[in-house]
């Protein structure tokens, strides 16, 4: 890794969204704020860091990303805090995570620094439009894909890094209703589950259309062979009090190691909270839920925070859990996570970066 300054050439957009935008009307991932920052990767080497107004770019419609999928991305958050400082939640994380999808994709590396960099230059010129509010904060996006305009399915020499920014709100604002997803499949061994990969996603809007047509909010992902194992819960990983223990997936080729897992696991840890990190059974979920000692259970990942489940629905069997306003464990580990997160609490483990 280096840590050479990165040369990044930036235009001001003279036209600002910030006045008109209505920061408590926010959808997620509706409202971007006025500038990107653009990257080419060619010859071998990362160039061109680039800041300039948001807005379209020209591609060749024959880019591989677009044909064969070789795209993929991360999502973080920078927070305001009450003095007025902003923060990117565990940046590194998300670099070391990129060039794991990177890897797997065939896509080049792009240097953890030059990651970093790249996000704390866009966040320090959008720094005002970081909301202020509890549960609000920009949501990073940066995202790789191919550019070379040619039809053979071969790793792409080409390529864009692209990060975009908007302010966003909760993303669930209820309770979940799920069911186990038994038919289709989020990802395989030997797959790509475990990469934030564009294709990833694309495969689940089917079964996840379905699931809200059959009037669920989410579904947990279980495994490909036997589904007979919980994986992972929508776009977020899945967590589980059973018995006063943290229960979730271990993660494996087909789990994204989520960052908000990770900050989860090292909390209940801090807290002397029994982690279990192992394959966890539909059948453990449903009993544990029938004898009332699934006390709590939640969604976790950067978008969905913690968002609890408030029923999950097995096999016709609508087994609906404790009231979430009522829950111990997730409402710590959520008002724990704001504290640190919004600079109210001690930040021990050195997870906020400051711009
Ligand atoms: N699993 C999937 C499939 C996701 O898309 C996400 C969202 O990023 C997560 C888990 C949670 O990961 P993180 O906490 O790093 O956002
Ligand atoms: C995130 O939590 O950052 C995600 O990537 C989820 C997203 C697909 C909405």
């Amino acid at each position: 890794m280096t840590t050479e300054t990165l040369d990044i050439k930036i235009t001001k957009n003279t036209q600002s969204r910030l006045a008109q935008t209505d920061f408590s009307q926010l959808t997620f991932g509706h409202t971007f704020t006025d500038h990107m920052l653009v990257a080419d990767y060619a010859d071998g080497e990362w160039k061109n860091f680039e800041i300039l107004p948001y807005g379209p770019i020209a591609l060749s419609p024959a880019i591989s990303s677009l044909h064969y999928g070789q795209a993929f991305f991360e999502g973080l958050k920078a927070y305001r805090h009450a003095d007025g400082n902003v923060s990117v939640f565990r940046p590194d994380k998300n670099a070391a995570r990129f060039n794991k999808s990177a890897e797997r994709l065939c896509a080049p590396e792009l240097p953890v620094d030059m990651f970093i960099q790249s996000i704390a230059a866009l966040v320090d010129v959008e720094r005002d439009w970081v909301p202020a509010a509890d549960g609000y904060s920009l949501y990073i996006r940066p995202f790789m894909f191919a550019t070379d305009p040619y039809l053979g399915v071969v790793p792409s020499n080409t390529y864009k890094f692209i990060v975009l920014t908007c302010p966003v709100g909760p993303y669930f604002t209820k309770p979940l209703r799920v069911k186990f997803e038994t038919k289709y499949t989020r990802a395989a061994e030997g797959g790509f589950g475990f990469a934030k990969a564009a294709g990833n996603y694309a495969g689940s809007m089917l079964p996840s259309r379905k699931a809200v047509e059959e009037g669920f909010d989410q579904m947990i992902w279980t495994d490909s062979k036997e589904h007979q194992y919980a994986e992972e819960l929508g776009a977020a990983n899945v967590m589980f009090l059973i018995d006063g223990k943290l229960v979730t997936p271990s993660t494996r080729d087909t789990i994204l190691d989520g960052v908000t897992r990770d900050t989860v696991i090292a909390l209940a840890k801090d807290w002397g909270i029994t982690v279990e990190e192992r394959r966890v059974p539909i059948t453990e979920i449903v009993e544990a839920a029938r004898s009332g000692k699934l006390t709590d259970a939640f969604g976790a990942g950067t978008a969905a925070t913690i968002a609890p489940i408030g029923a999950i629905n097995y096999e016709g069997e609508e087994l609906t859990l404790s009231d979430p306003a009522s829950r111990e464990f997730s409402n710590r580990l959520l008002n724990s996570l704001n504290d640190i997160r919004y600079g109210r609490a001690a930040d021990t483990h050195s997870w906020n970066y400051m711009i």
